[in-house]
């Protein structure tokens, strides 16, 4: 069987908020072997590969994605037509070159991700591999702990809760379907807790509940009663936040609950709660540009919870080497559409890893069916896997692919 690229196709499809993105369809000795749809983020960061729109208000409010389907079929198919498929390296090194800047403005971040992942899953066809053992090789697959976003805030819901994410992270289970059912089981125990209260509503843009609270603190409450009325102890199920603090860092100060806070006193109301709350982990607790905070904060409580950098390191080496250097984190949010290619996200977990940073494997808020993060979290073992609640296929599809693979992968270990 021919390994050699004949052709791609792409279209406009919509993501999970109503909003158009790419599918590319990757086309091998004239067989269709690979497709993939491309994620789409709400709290972006400014460091991020750019995800290029059309910009033309009177259709899609501004959002197509013409430009983007059309570089794939026309500048991108013709540099990419006759490459081996399963070099991926050599397929995304192609693209980099071809786009010439460094965010990727030219071609556009989401025409080229697409188009990676498409070759990815192409590759994996072609080697009559699942897609999580074409990444990972021998080294095999490790099934991640799931950290599932049950309660939403901040960009994604319409409350007044500034944190955007609150996480149950079921840490303390022998197998990934168990951890999972654990998860799930909060969920549920959520709705309960919230209908109690008077405070069940709708659901954020990640599945979750986005009730009003009293205050930010109050959330970490509502998890510890979810964990408990579900049945299970904060010894084997923790919390995890994205703060995603980079959407209410103005005029060099905090503004969180009604207050403006500098970062030291973030930081110290972030100790607080790890000493009250089963707190794990917190995703940019500090703006994406405020590499002070993030080094302070890490001397302050990095060696009892795991600090996240997202916007801070937006899936990028440069990045993550400044971090590195000044001690900013110790885990790195990996998001493929941030860097826009398979081969710099490897590269960038690759760095992580060898100087001890966590991964956790990262779907967007803008999600679609496309399940590719799944088998990527297996693939490169990365140990950590946030994928929103167990609610909307959106999200319900990458927990679902997980449980396919989960029969074929059984090792599974906390990172705590
Ligand atoms: P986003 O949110 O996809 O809207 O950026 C996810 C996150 O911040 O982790
Ligand atoms: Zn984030």
């Amino acid at each position: 069987m021919s390994d050699i690229i004949s052709g791609l196709d792409a279209r406009m499809v919509l993501d999970s908020r109503g909003n158009p993105t790419v599918e590319v369809d990757c086309y091998v000795g004239g067989n269709l072997l690979g497709r993939a749809m491309v994620p789409s983020g709400a709290s972006t960061g400014a460091h991020e590969a750019i995800e290029l729109r059309d910009g033309d208000s009177s259709r899609w409010l501004g959002k197509g994605v013409d430009n983007a389907v059309n570089n794939v079929v026309e500048t991108i198919q013709e540099a990419l037509v006759g490459m081996p498929v399963d070099d991926q390296k050599a397929i995304d090194e192609v693209m980099i070159e071809l786009d010439g800047t460094p965010n990727k403005a030219n071609l556009g971040a989401n025409a080229m991700l697409g188009v990676s992942m498409a070759c990815l899953h192409a590759g994996a066809a072609l080697h009559e591999l699942p897609l999580w053992r074409y990444v990972g090789g021998v080294a095999g697959g490790l099934m991640p702990v799931p950290m599932l976003n049950i309660l939403n805030g901040g960009a994604h819901a319409a409350s007044n809760v500034d944190v955007q994410e609150f996480m149950v992270m079921p840490h303390g289970f022998d197998t990934f379907p168990e951890a999972l059912r654990a998860g799930v089981e909060c969920y549920h125990s959520l709705k309960r807790e919230l209908k109690a209260d008077g405070l069940l509503g709708g659901v954020g843009d990640e599945g979750g509940f986005a009730p009003n609270l009293p205050a930010n603190e109050a959330g970490l409450g509502y998890m510890v009663r979810a964990i408990e009325g579900a049945g299970y102890s904060t010894e084997e199920i923790g919390i995890a936040l994205d703060v995603a603090s980079t959407e209410f860092y103005k005029d060099g100060a905090y503004h969180m609950d009604g207050k403006a806070l500098s970062g030291e006193e973030l930081s110290d109301i972030y100790a607080s709660w790890v000493d009250e709350y089963p707190l794990l982990s917190i995703e940019d607790g500090f703006a994406e540009d405020d590499w002070r905070s993030w080094s302070h904060c890490m001397r302050d409580i990095g060696d009892r919870v795991q600090l996240v950098g997202d916007d801070l390191f937006v899936t990028q080496s440069e990045r993550l080497s400044m971090g590195i250097d000044s001690k900013a984190a110790n885990a790195i949010l990996v998001k493929v559409n941030q860097v826009g290619t398979i081969t710099e996200t490897l590269e960038t977990m690759d760095l992580a890893s060898a100087h001890g940073f966590n991964s956790v494997v990262s779907h967007r808020s803008g999600e679609t069916e496309d399940t590719t993060i799944a088998d990527l979290a297996v693939g490169t073992r990365a140990g950590q896997i946030k994928t929103g609640a167990p609610a909307r296929s959106d999200r319900v599809a990458k927990y679902n692919q997980l449980l396919r693979i989960s029969n074929e992968v059984s090792e599974y270990r906390s990172p705590f």
